[in-house]
């Protein structure tokens, strides 16, 4: 690559940070470049209220986006590391001589969270149990971050599945979250354009439809018994579920779990493996205390992924077009 300034690879690398996932697609972000730093800080506009309280999505986001910007900056030639200080991920590089060919980097436009069923096809055990252990050799975690694979046929997956199942009656019974929920949806084109965040119709296989009436078929759908009736339709195809867990339930450990996260996606999307997240179980209090105790989880779950093989998908999620504070003009 030609020689360019930090500010040139900065906005570079931040145009890899935002194609991480987010919950809602709601990219919580905001960007700031400093001398050989980025400065990735929470956009509490975009906070979920309702289905995201105490921001533990919003920072689990940040650290995804982190993890895209270190392993594109290892592409670039960059050795990075970050820290989490008041609220803030400060992600530092420095220039090494060589730039690495790494499948990671690859991966990380190609990675997306698989709507509808899988194929059933099962997921080689050896494939993936050794996947956390060399992350973890990768990433600067502390042990704050971990997660814990299981086959769809286990006992803990049926636990999992069990409280899917009761999220499912909690959510949509909850007259908060479906308006959360439904005002983070794009219902055609002209929506997706104006905000190019949200869960977008296109993505999740639905017809574009007028906002008015896409509000109202969707109302008809949000109720437990439609909703359980797709979980239990995608949960029978799956290949193994995962639950990643933190330590200690705070900031600094979710930004970790977020790194972690990220790099577990990208190494299973670069062997071809589709994941998709059903996150109900950690977002409700009592059903996350239930999962961490018929778990015997010593850590706080966090997130669920479901695995299995996929299709391509049908549309990708948008992104906004970021502004960088230290690169304005
Ligand atoms: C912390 C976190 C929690 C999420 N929880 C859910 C979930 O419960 N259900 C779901 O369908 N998607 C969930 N998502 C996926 C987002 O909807 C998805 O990342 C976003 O729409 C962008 O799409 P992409 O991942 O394909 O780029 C979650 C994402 C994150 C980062």
């Amino acid at each position: 690559m030609e020689p360019i300034t930090f500010i040139e690879l900065a906005k570079l690398l931040i145009s890899f940070a935002i194609l991480a996932p987010s919950g809602h697609n709601s990219q919580p972000w905001q960007f700031q470049v400093a001398d050989n730093e980025i400065i990735i800080t929470p956009d509490f506009s975009k906070r979920l209220d309702v289905v995201d309280g105490n921001d533990r999505e919003l920072f689990i986001s940040l650290g995804c986006a982190a993890e895209n910007l270190m392993t594109a900056a290892r592409h670039y030639g960059y050795d990075s590391h970050y820290v989490f200080n008041d609220g803030k991920i400060i992600v530092t590089f420095s220039k090494q001589d060589v730039c690495n060919d790494d499948p990671l980097f690859d991966a990380i436009p190609k990675r997306h969270t698989h709507r509808g069923k899988f194929t059933g096809a099962k997921i080689p055990e050896n494939l993936l149990q050794n996947i956390p252990a060399n992350i973890l050799q990768d990433v600067d975690n502390d042990d704050n971050a971990s997660v814990m694979i299981c086959n769809s046929e286990s006992r803990e997956a049926e636990m999992i599945k069990q409280k899917i199942t009761e999220g499912n009656i909690i959510q949509m019974t909850d007259t908060a979250f479906k308006r959360e929920l439904i005002s983070w949806m794009r219902f055609n084109k002209k929506h997706v354009n104006e905000t190019r965040n949200g869960l977008c119709y296109n993505v999740l296989g639905f017809p574009a439809t007028p906002k008015p009436i896409g509000r109202r078929i969707i109302g008809m759908f949000l109720n437990p018994k439609a909703q359980n009736k797709t979980d239990n339709a995608v949960n029978a195809s799956v290949s193994h579920f995962c639950v990643f867990c933190v330590k200690d339930d705070n900031a600094k450990n979710w930004v970790a779990l977020g790194v972690f996260l990220e790099r577990f996606l990208l190494k299973i999307t670069s062997e071809g493996i589709a994941y998709s997240f059903s996150n109900q179980p950690c977002e409700i209090p009592s059903l996350k205390d239930q999962l961490r105790q018929n778990l015997n989880l010593t850590s706080y779950p966090s997130v669920v992924i479901r695995l299995g093989y996929g299709n391509e998908p049908k549309a990708i999620a948008p992104r906004e077009e970021v502004v960088v504070k230290g690169c304005e003009g």
